[in-house]
């Protein structure tokens, strides 16, 4: 199985490589802006062959298509690290948490990637493309409501 991991770099994410990897038939790409990554979290997998990291930004729709082919399970764990920071710059949650979640989506779409999990999913088995679909609507409208509540509370 190829696994692709958002956010890879970070907390839950480089916890899950640990994980994917512990199978020995399975291959994992992490794509991570490291603004809140550690590469020290992956590095001792930096010379195994079915480990591959890619330094990008989720909101680079064009960079994300390519770095998701030929993946056959997506986790998505990119998030914004920065609470506080999101009440200054008050669209940070929109493009962390609504943009970023699109674009994975459609970089899915395009490549005909069909099982996602984030990390509230984690404890199910996996996510069709679908089902996830209808979570991001609810969830979208949530961050979206939240977000203009910051700029006219
Ligand atoms: N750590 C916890 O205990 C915990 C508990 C519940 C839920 N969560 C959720 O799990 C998710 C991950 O949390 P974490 O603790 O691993 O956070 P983290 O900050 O360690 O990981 C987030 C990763 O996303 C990367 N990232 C951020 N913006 C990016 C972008 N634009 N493009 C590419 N990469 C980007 C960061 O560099 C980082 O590696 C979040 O959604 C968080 O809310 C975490």
């Amino acid at each position: 199985m190829k696994y692709f991991v958002t956010g890879g770099a970070g907390f839950i994410g480089s916890n899950m490589v640990d994980r994917i990897l512990k199978d020995r038939s399975n291959e994992v790409t992490i794509y991570d802006n490291f603004c809140s990554g550690r590469r020290a979290y992956v590095k001792h997998y930096l010379k195994d062959k079915r480990f591959r990291l890619i330094k990008g930004d989720v909101l680079d729709l064009e960079l994300l298509k390519n770095a998701i082919k030929g993946h056959n399970f997506v986790f998505h764990f990119v998030a914004n690290p920065d609470i506080v920071k999101s009440m200054v710059e008050t669209d940070l949650d929109l493009k962390l948490g609504i943009i970023a979640t699109y674009n994975v989506l459609e970089a899915m779409r395009v490549n005909g990637i069909k099982m996602i999990a984030d990390v509230g999913l984690l404890f199910d088995k996996h996510w069709t493309y679908k089902k996830y679909l209808l979570r991001y609507r609810i969830r979208a409208l949530t961050i979206f409501t939240t977000s203009l509540k910051k700029i006219a509370p």
